[in-house]
């Protein structure tokens, strides 16, 4: 069924009438059971009340996502918090103290008036507490309680931009608030605190490095950079081919002068092979290459500047319709292991590694 979809432009840093006008209307919407897609700090989410099992088979069907694959929970305050878990361990307190309101998911036991439909028929439930203004001012206006997956059609990769979700979205949604471009750019870190030592499912700007900080030690899960683990991810969602674009995307890691130069020997096959290439390349390396499309993520020391950027460009691959993809790998450590991770999956983990 088409959905008549309206697009509101709200400013996070001038909060004005028109805005808190914008943001109690999306509430209403939230509350009567309908879909709105809104700005947090990471990407664009596709709130729908958390606590209406309606409203997260509304979210399945809008994104075309499988039923299994659980929702993240946003709230905007640990009283919150304490209503939809059965407890708070010791860990989830500090690292709420350390990194909440911000990019980090916890996945605590649920209490009973979560439903299994919200959690995708798990016992547990992922829980995020954002900080940018305008979703907190939604979710507060909806109840406490928005039910948030990224706004993309599963399988593509996360907005960043409003474009992106309308894209995806018109027709099916009430409503979507458009506050610009996002700041971080990727997927908010995933801690699982049900099983044992705190481990990282899924990583992101909250590093495992910062995370060690606050609790001593983290474990994290082996397939999140490994294609060739048998195992399967924690995190339901994290099974499935993510983030990819529609060309075929391969990444070539290693020194950098030999990436540039085979990256630029692959181009040149495929282009007489009548395949339309695009590079995702460092500002160190932009000037040598030779392909039909050709982006820069920044430099290779601001690896912010790659989050933020790398899904727009996939998108924008997608535009162009280019059918072939290379990009170039980048380090694991800091906010590069979420990168990695998000790159290796667009790219199916099709990588090849160039000896030194
Ligand atoms: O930054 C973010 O986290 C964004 C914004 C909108 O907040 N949301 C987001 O949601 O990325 P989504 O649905 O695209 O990704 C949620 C991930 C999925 O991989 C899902 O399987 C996992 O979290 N997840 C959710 N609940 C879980 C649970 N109870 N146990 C394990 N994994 C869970
Ligand atoms: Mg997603």
């Amino acid at each position: 069924m088409e959905i008549k979809t309206k697009i509101v432009v709200v400013d996070e840093s001038e909060m004005d009438e028109a805005a808190e006008k914008a943001i109690a209307e999306a509430g209403a919407i939230l509350k009567d059971g309908g879909l709105v897609a809104f700005p947090t700090e990471t990407v664009y989410g596709l709130g729908g009340d958390a606590l209406n099992p309606q409203s997260s088979g509304k979210i399945y069907a809008a994104k075309g996502r499988p039923s299994d694959n659980p929702l993240i929970v946003h709230i905007t305050n640990m009283k919150a918090l304490e209503k939809i878990v059965k407890e708070i361990p010791e860990t989830g307190k500090k690292l709420a103290d350390a990194f909440w309101p911000g990019p980090l998911t916890m996945i605590f036991q649920k209490s009973d008036i979560v439903p299994e439909e919200t959690t995708g028929g798990l016992e547990t439930v992922a829980v995020r507490m954002p900080s940018h203004r305008i979703a907190r001012a939604l979710i507060d206006a909806a109840g406490g309680y928005v039910a948030a997956p990224s706004a993309n059609i599963s399988g593509k990769p996360s907005p960043t931009l409003a474009k992106y979700v309308a894209e995806d979205m018109m027709g099916r949604i009430e409503m979507i608030l458009d506050g610009g471009s996002i700041g971080i750019g990727l997927e908010s870190t995933i801690v699982d605190l049900t099983d044992g030592e705190p481990t990282i499912l899924r990583p992101g700007y909250i590093t495992e490095e910062m995370l060690t900080q606050v609790l001593g030690s983290v474990a994290v899960d082996r397939t999140i950079l490994d294609g060739n683990s048998r195992q399967a991810p924690k995190a339901p969602g994290m099974k499935y081919r993510h983030y990819a674009p529609k060309g075929d995307l391969t990444i070539i890691d290693g020194a950098p002068e030999a990436v540039r130069t085979q990256i630029n020997r692959l181009a040149q096959q495929q282009k007489e092979k009548g395949e339309k290439v695009g590079i995702i390349g460092t500002k160190e390396n932009i000037r040598y290459y030779k392909a039909d499309s050709i982006k820069s993520v920044g430099s290779r020391e601001d690896e912010e500047s790659i989050a933020k950027t790398l899904y727009q460009f996939l998108r924008e691959f997608d535009d162009e319709e280019v059918t072939v993809i290379y990009s170039e790998g980048f380090s694991t450590a800091g906010i590069g292991q979420a990168i990695m991770n998000r790159l290796l999956k667009a790219a199916g983990h099709k990588i090849i590694y160039l000896d030194e």
